[in-house]
């Protein structure tokens, strides 16, 4: 493979690794949300993986890809993302409310389950049909790798969890 494709293909990844990232967090949400009545403390498990892999996915986000979105001028800036940080705020309460009901063992998670279903399914789809593609097509390759590795590496740091409790 020529040098150039080599790069290309190293940065252009970062799009398809969140997307990626995105099922892996609905696989964990759907095993927990399943197994919650069968075997809840397995279930709790699976909910608090979930949890600290979709703060970091989404603190990632804020810290490093929405900046540099912002700063070389992407599609919709700053609009775009204003927009993109405020679905994150929702997220978050969302998920606070969820993780909650989870630890004190409330016997009904609908409401809290809906409610960050609501709040995460269009802003996961919002971000792979303008984000994401925008910075795989636009981002410049030095700076773009960069904000690459820089994701990744903290996407990796909530990986081994998910290892364990699977295994677990
Ligand atoms: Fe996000
Ligand atoms: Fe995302």
């Amino acid at each position: 493979m020529p040098e150039e494709d080599a790069e290309k293909d190293s940065f252009t990844a970062l799009g398809e690794a969140l997307e990626q990232d995105h099922r892996r967090l609905d696989d964990l949400w759907e095993m927990a949300t399943r197994e919650w009545r069968e075997d809840p403390e397995r279930s709790r498990a699976h909910f608090r993986t979930f949890s600290r892999g979709l703060r970091t996915h989404i603190q990632a986000e804020e810290d490093v890809l929405f900046p540099f979105f912002e700063e070389h001028g992407g599609e919709g800036a700053p609009q775009l993302t204003d927009l993109l940080r405020e679905e994150h705020g929702r997220i978050r309460e969302a998920l606070s409310a969820l993780l909650r009901e989870v630890e004190e063992g409330a016997p009904d998670l609908e409401a809290e389950n809906t409610a960050l279903q609501d709040a995460l399914w269009a802003h996961n789809a919002r971000e792979e049909s303008q984000l994401y593609p925008w910075f795989d097509a636009h981002a410049t390759r030095g700076a773009a790798k960069e904000v690459s590795q820089e994701i990744l590496f903290r996407l990796a740091g909530t990986r081994g969890a998910v290892d364990q409790s699977r295994e677990g």
